[in-house]
Order: C-alpha cells, then sequence, then structure tokens
C-alpha cells in the first residue's frame, strides 16, 4: 500500500507541478481526483486491506490528499491570477497619457479678413449689408447711371443668366460689383445710410496671377448732410491704420466710375518698404487700392433720394486682393484652389 500510495502521490505532484495552464490542470484532476480517478481507485483497495489496518492507511490516504489538493488549489489560484492580469493588461488605459489632437479646421483666410474688416467699420457706425449674387441689369447697371450703350460695361463684362429679360428690370446677371446693394439700401431705408457690403462677384475674365472671374469686393456708402471727400479720407485711413496696426498714408488720385462723380482712386503708403520703393508697390511706394468718389446726383435719384438735400460718398475695395497682400500671396489662385494644405498655414 506504501509503495501505491507513494507513487501516486509522486505522479500527482508532478503533474501539478507541470500543468502549464489552467485547462492542463483539469485534465490533472480529471486524471487523479475525479470519482474515476487513481485518488478513487486507492480508496477501492482501501476495502481489500484488514480491519485493523483500514483506518490506519485511511488517514494516510487523507493526508495526502490533503497536501495534493492545497497544492492544486495553490497553483490554480496562481493561474487564475495570471489570467486576470493578462485582461487588465490588455484592458488598460493610461488616462494620464496626453490625448490625441484631432485636426481642427479654421476659417478661410479671406472669411478671417472680411471678419476684421466688419468688425474695424462696425465700430465707426457702419451697418454690414448682403445683396443678391444673381442681380437684374437695372440695379447692376442702370440704376448706377451705366445704361446699355455705355463703354463701363465693356470694363465689367460678365455673366448673364439664360432666362428671358424682365420689361422693368432687364436680364438676370451674375453681379459684377457690389455697388448694386448701394440702390437697394437706399431704396429701403433712405437717408442718412452708414453701410459696407462685403460680397462675392463676378467677372468674364482670363484668369491670372491677379485676377480671377470669382473675386470677392467690400462695398463702403456713406450719406448724410454736409459730407465730403474728406470725412472719405479719414475713414479709409483709420480703417488702414486699424487693419495694418501701423500708421497708414492715403492719397487720392482722379479717376472714372459712371456712378460717382467726381471719381476717385485711392492708393495706400506701401508698408513692406516704408514708401521706399519695393517689388510690392511697384518701386513706388504707393499701393492702388480702391475706387471711390462722391456718389453721383442720379444715383442718389435711382434710390429715392434727393441730392439737393443729401449727398456722400462711396467706395468698393478687392477683399480677394487686400487678403493677398495681407499675407503675401503672390497668386490669386492659390486662395480658391482647394489645396487644404495651402490653406493651413493662415
Ligand atoms: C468697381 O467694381 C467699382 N464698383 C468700385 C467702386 C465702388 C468705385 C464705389 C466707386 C464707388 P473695379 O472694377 O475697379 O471697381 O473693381 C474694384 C476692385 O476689385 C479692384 O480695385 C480690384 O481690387 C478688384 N478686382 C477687380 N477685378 C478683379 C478680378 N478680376 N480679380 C480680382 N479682383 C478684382
Amino acid at each position: 500500500m506504501q509503495t501505491e500510495l507513494n507513487r501516486f502521490e509522486a505522479s500527482a505532484r508532478d503533474a501539478i507541478q507541470k500543468a502549464k495552464n489552467l485547462n492542463e490542470l483539469l485534465e490533472v484532476q480529471q486524471q487523479f481526483f475525479s470519482r474515476k480517478g487513481e485518488l478513487a481507485q486507492l480508496m477501492q483497495a482501501l476495502g481489500q486491506l484488514s480491519n485493523a489496518e483500514k483506518p490506519k492507511w485511511g488517514q494516510a490516504i487523507n493526508a495526502v490528499k490533503e497536501d495534493l489538493l492545497s497544492a492544486f488549489e495553490q497553483k490554480q489560484v496562481q493561474f487564475e491570477r495570471e489570467a486576470m492580469s493578462k485582461t487588465l493588461e490588455n484592458e488598460w488605459v493610461d488616462v494620464t497619457a496626453p490625448g490625441m489632437k484631432p485636426k481642427l479646421g479654421h476659417l478661410h483666410p479671406l472669411s478671417q479678413v472680411q471678419k476684421e474688416v466688419e468688425d474695424i467699420f462696425s465700430s465707426m457706425g457702419f451697418e454690414i449689408k448682403d445683396g443678391p449674387e444673381v442681380e437684374s441689369e437695372l440695379y447692376n447697371f442702370e440704376s448706377l447711371n451705366i445704361p446699355a450703350s455705355h463703354p463701363a460695361r465693356d470694363m465689367q463684362d460678365t455673366f448673364f443668366i439664360d432666362a428671358p429679360a424682365h420689361k422693368d428690370f432687364g436680364r438676370l446677371v451674375l453681379r459684377t460689383h457690389t455697388s448694386p446693394v448701394q440702390i437697394r439700401t437706399m431704396q429701403e431705408e433712405g437717408a442718412p445710410l452708414r453701410i459696407i457690403v462685403p460680397g462675392r462677384v463676378f467677372r468674364y475674365e482670363a484668369t491670372d496671377a491677379t485676377h480671377d472671374s470669382t473675386f470677392y469686393q467690400v462695398e463702403g456708402l456713406l450719406i448724410d448732410k454736409n459730407i465730403s471727400l474728406t470725412h472719405l479720407k479719414g475713414v479709409l485711413k483709420e480703417f488702414l491704420t486699424q487693419l495694418f496696426k501701423k500708421e497708414v498714408t492715403v492719397r487720392f488720385r482722379p479717376g472714372y466710375f459712371p456712378f460717382v462723380e467726381p471719381g476717385l482712386e485711392v492708393d495706400f503708403g506701401c508698408l513692406l518698404c516704408d514708401q521706399k520703393g519695393c517689388r510690392a508697390c511697384k518701386q513706388t511706394g504707393w499701393i492702388e487700392f480702391l475706387g471711390a468718389g462722391m456718389v453721383h446726383p442720379n444715383v442718389l435719384k435711382a434710390g429715392g433720394i434727393d441730392p439737393e438735400e443729401y449727398q456722400g460718398w462711396a467706395f468698393g475695395f478687392g477683399l480677394t486682393r487686400l487678403v493677398m497682400m495681407r499675407y503675401q500671396i503672390p497668386d490669386i489662385r492659390l486662395l480658391f484652389g482647394g489645396n487644404v494644405d495651402f490653406l493651413y498655414q493662415f
């Protein structure tokens, strides 16, 4: 009996030691401790012994069994712990690690500058206005003192909508400038007025580095009593100084637009070279900035305002060109080419 017990204990202990995982341990349990296992066979063998020997060997087998079961349980606990820590390892999250930064979009440089322009003019009491991009010929041309036969129509050749002409408003056209909103606002609100109109305009234009067929302008209109070009100079100087955060010089030259009289071209002193002359200002020290002038009496009349009582000035500048100047972008096509890597720079 002793030999069998020794053999049982040695092989069970060895099997427990060698088990590499819970599954193998279960096989050990099956082989040694199940109802038909080796321990059960030993217990059966006990039945063959004399009554005097039975209790002694019964106790001896039980002692071995307790000992082996405790080794078995230790091994089982060890495997369960290992399994648990593996799960934890897999599911572990370092809550202190820096987060992954999502790539955020931002406003297009044109929208950024438009917002700055709006803020500056708002601070001077100007209202921000909007108008339709598909405009009538009447508002885009006739009301602005540009009749059908006028040569100025050639300067703003554009895209017409293929639809029958209205008897009063004429054909539909993609607006060539933001100036029609002058007439619309005068008709809606009367005088006095102080507005700017940022917006998209269109021209039938061959594209190059500084010209596109779609671009943005900002119109300005101020109508009141006793208004002169001095106010225009003051407003533009203040606007540019705030925009560029640097004292800016402004100069007027005569210019022609049918809807103003007198008409002006306005330049400002080049900020890149302090007016000494550089490539940006074509060595002149001045940057051509906008068209402007005193609103023509015919335009005031078209807007329903009495030119004997009120007068005012208007200006229109290319927002797209201003953005190019601001960020020194050499080609207008880069702004709307849809190249996100380019736009992320601003
Ligand atoms: C006008 O459009 C007038 N409506 C401006 C005006 C308003 C004058 C009120 C007087 C009173 P002009 O065609 O010059 O003017 O255009 C104004 C500005 O738009 C130009 O100075 C230029 O900066 C910009 N611009 C004109 N054509 C293009 C183009 N194809 N691509 C990009 N910018 C352009």
